[in-house]
């Protein structure tokens, strides 16, 4: 189906054509190119964190990132249920368990006095997401970790570029995941990285992401081989893909500017609208706007109003311990706010191409729901 406004397009332009031809003409290092180690430079530069490893995918540095600290069976990792299901599935990957923690209903990010409630002798990390762009409780989050002596990993999958005070979202947890999958922030088509300060673990993450293999010199221009010193999986970006993210980056702070206009556009519509509660930001963080998600009553209904208009919306999130792959396997408990909020949430519009016509057919067509409807 063609949407007279889609949920999210991918924004681009003539440097991202000309970073990604660079590499492809050159008719080498379309892996393990240059552009690699340019690109987490550049992101290590953005974030403050003083190391980075790049992959093909959000995912795979979150798997990466708990076999790097040893997790695995026996071990408790306390993870929202209101996320991606990607961030459940990283600690199944490594033989661990997924503990869901409920959220509190301001940031729709996890609940520190739930979360401590959850935590057992088994419990080795706690992975919080950022909704949407919008920071958590990270500093609390990161209190609780440091009195229980674990982990605390950020899924900030969504978040790259929020902050809370001068911190960058993705840098208060002993590490922090992003991806550049195609609807976040900033995209390579797919990928990911994991930035810290641990040197010890992103040698570990280098070695995990290549086959175990020591990359002391490059592989596929080297007459010598390589040995082998861990059990390593293909976790590798594409140079392309790498060559997009510097390109990227360099507007990122353009892109979050732009969300940021929207939202404060969307907001101003719908602050008359009683059927519609806002996710507010707090004073002294920045929210991303990676989704634009509002609470709403009849839902459901609303939803169908806007697609038979051609306006797409999605339900993000449907609870993880909801799934037909999670119902039932023990780890789903009571998650009341989750479920709450699962229940009223909808995701609009908003992409930093969008015009003000666009914006105002779906402002409008949301009031136009509610004065017909209630
Ligand atoms: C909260 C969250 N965690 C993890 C992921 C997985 O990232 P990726 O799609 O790059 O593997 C996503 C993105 O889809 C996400 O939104």
């Amino acid at each position: 189906m063609t949407w007279r406004v889609p949920l999210f397009r991918i924004y681009w332009d003539q440097k991202d054509l000309e970073a990604v031809s660079a590499v492809l003409t050159r008719g080498t290092y379309w892996a393990e190119g240059p552009e690699i180690a340019g690109f987490e430079e550049a992101l290590r530069a953005y974030c403050g964190r003083t190391r980075c490893t790049v992959f093909n995918s959000g995912t795979s540095g979150l798997h990466a990132a708990l076999l790097a600290y040893g997790i695995g069976p026996g071990d408790e990792v306390i993870v929202p249920s209101f996320t991606f299901i990607a961030t459940a599935n990283a600690p199944r990957f490594v033989g661990a368990v997924p503990v869901f923690a409920d959220i509190e209903t301001l940031s729709l990010g996890l609940d520190p006095a739930d979360v401590a409630e959850r935590i057992t002798p088994s419990t080795k990390a706690i992975v919080p997401v950022h909704y949407g762009g919008m920071p958590c409780r990270i500093r609390a989050l990161r209190e609780l970790a440091d009195d229980h002596g674990i982990l605390l990993l950020e899924d900030a999958a969504e978040a790259f570029g929020a902050t809370v005070g001068s911190g960058m979202i993705g840098t208060f947890g002993h590490a922090g995941m992003y991806s550049f999958c195609q609807n976040k922030i900033i995209t390579t088509g797919e990928g990911g990285a994991i930035v810290s300060d641990d040197p010890d673990l992103h040698r570990r993450l280098e070695l995990l992401r290549s086959h175990g293999r020591e990359s002391g010199l490059p592989y596929f221009s080297s007459t010598s081989g390589a040995d082998y010193t861990a059990l390593g999986y293909n976790f590798r970006l594409p140079t392309m893909g790498a060559a997009l993210g510097i390109a990227q980056l360099a507007k990122a702070e353009w892109i979050i500017t732009r969300r940021r206009e929207l939202a404060a556009a969307y907001e101003k519509a719908f602050r008359g609208i009683r059927e519609i509660a806002l996710l507010p930001e707090p004073a002294g963080e920045r929210a991303v706007y990676q989704l634009y998600s509002v609470r709403c009553s009849n839902r459901d209904a609303l939803q169908s109003y806007l697609a038979e208009r051609g306006i797409m919306t999605k339900v993000y999130f449907p609870p993880v311990h909801q799934t037909a792959f999670y119902r039932g396997s023990g780890e789903a408990r009571a998650l009341p706010r989750t479920e709450e909020v699962a229940s009223d949430i909808l995701t609009l519009p908003l992409f930093p191409s969008m015009t003000a016509g666009e914006q105002e057919l779906v402002a409008d067509t949301v009031a136009e729901f509610y004065q017909t409807t209630e």
